[in-house]
């Protein structure tokens, strides 16, 4: 294979990366991103801020800057992200119990309804649970709501676009062994147990000397995939990108059969929300690195 793409389609597996729209008149960028990489998530333009910066008045201006571009280049979109603590309009933060509640079901009505049919797959719910060793869910607005905010959010998502696969996305639930991990598996198990519409968990894999990889993570993406959902690598990126780390996450996820696709959050280290170590697969002036070469030999 000559690209990220071609190599994981070999394995009928996608290889995306996060786009931001202000890069997409660099055409540094906008050349590696097309030629490497065929499914894109919105770095920041489908993110809850952007959509519905006012109650009820949503704004896709940014979000189809993304979409226009993907689609235009023959790119899958994941949808990101619908219910969220964080990127929230001022007017939401404002906003607590049966309001917020209610808030947070025609958020995901209104934007799952405009892309109905353009956005295949969506992280309805992103990062619900806290670090550390308690295994509690992260305190915020929406989880004050009530513990159900979750599945109503999954069953609201199901509702509004009956064919799109709905995703948990989270970080720091890499390692098998952290109890976020296994907090969020509980979740899921539970989920499928009850009927809870839930297709896929996401992986967010910022690895760092704070979230160390370990080889665990093919044993986690198994276990998960065990209970029926699919699994993705969504927003990979490693602290000073050792190449065989990179080259063990791309293993691990060929490893496991519903392990359906990796998403690198960023083109250049330049472009990255932590560029400061140096984490991804192009250098700042859009060279390959060390990290890319064994990606690409690990597909
Ligand atoms: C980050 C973006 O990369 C930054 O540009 C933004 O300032 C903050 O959000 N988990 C997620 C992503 O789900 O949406 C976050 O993206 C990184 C952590």
């Amino acid at each position: 294979a000559s690209t990220l793409a071609e190599g994981a389609a070999q394995h009928d597996r996608y290889f995306g990366v996060a786009i931001a729209a202000n890069k997409l008149n660099d055409s540094v960028y906008t050349t590696i991103a097309n030629r490497e990489f065929n499914s894109v998530t919105a770095e920041n333009e489908m993110k809850i801020d952007a959509t519905e910066p006012q109650p009820g008045q949503f704004n896709f201006t940014q979000a189809d800057r993304i979409y226009n571009w993907a689609t235009q280049n023959g790119k899958q979109v994941r949808g990101h992200t619908l219910a969220w603590h964080s990127q929230q309009p001022q007017w939401m933060q404002n906003l607590s119990g049966q309001a917020l509640r209610q808030a947070m079901i025609n958020h995901i009505q209104g934007v799952m309804s405009y892309y109905r049919g353009k956005i295949p797959i969506w992280d309805v719910v992103n990062e619900a649970f806290e670090d550390g060793n308690s295994g509690r869910r992260r305190d915020s607005n929406l989880q004050r709501t009530g513990d159900d905010w979750i599945e109503v959010a999954f069953r609201t998502a199901r509702q509004a676009d009956s064919a799109a696969k709905l995703c948990y996305n989270d970080y720091n639930i890499e390692n098998w062994n952290a109890a976020k991990t296994q907090a969020v598996y509980n979740m899921v198990r539970d989920f499928k147990a009850r009927g809870v519409p839930i297709d896929c968990v996401g992986f967010q894999s910022h690895f760092n000397s704070g979230n160390p990889y370990n080889s665990n993570f093919r044993t986690t993406l198994q276990q998960f995939a065990a209970l029926g959902v699919d699994v993705e690598v969504t927003e990979l990126d490693i602290e000073n990108a050792p190449p065989q780390t990179y080259a063990n996450v791309i293993r691990d996820c060929l490893a496991v059969d519903r392990c359906t696709g990796i998403t690198v959050w960023g083109v250049r280290d330049s472009d990255s929300w932590r560029s400061y170590q140096n984490p991804l697969l192009f250098d700042g002036n859009g060279n390959k690195k060390q990290a890319y070469y064994a990606v690409l030999d690990a597909l």
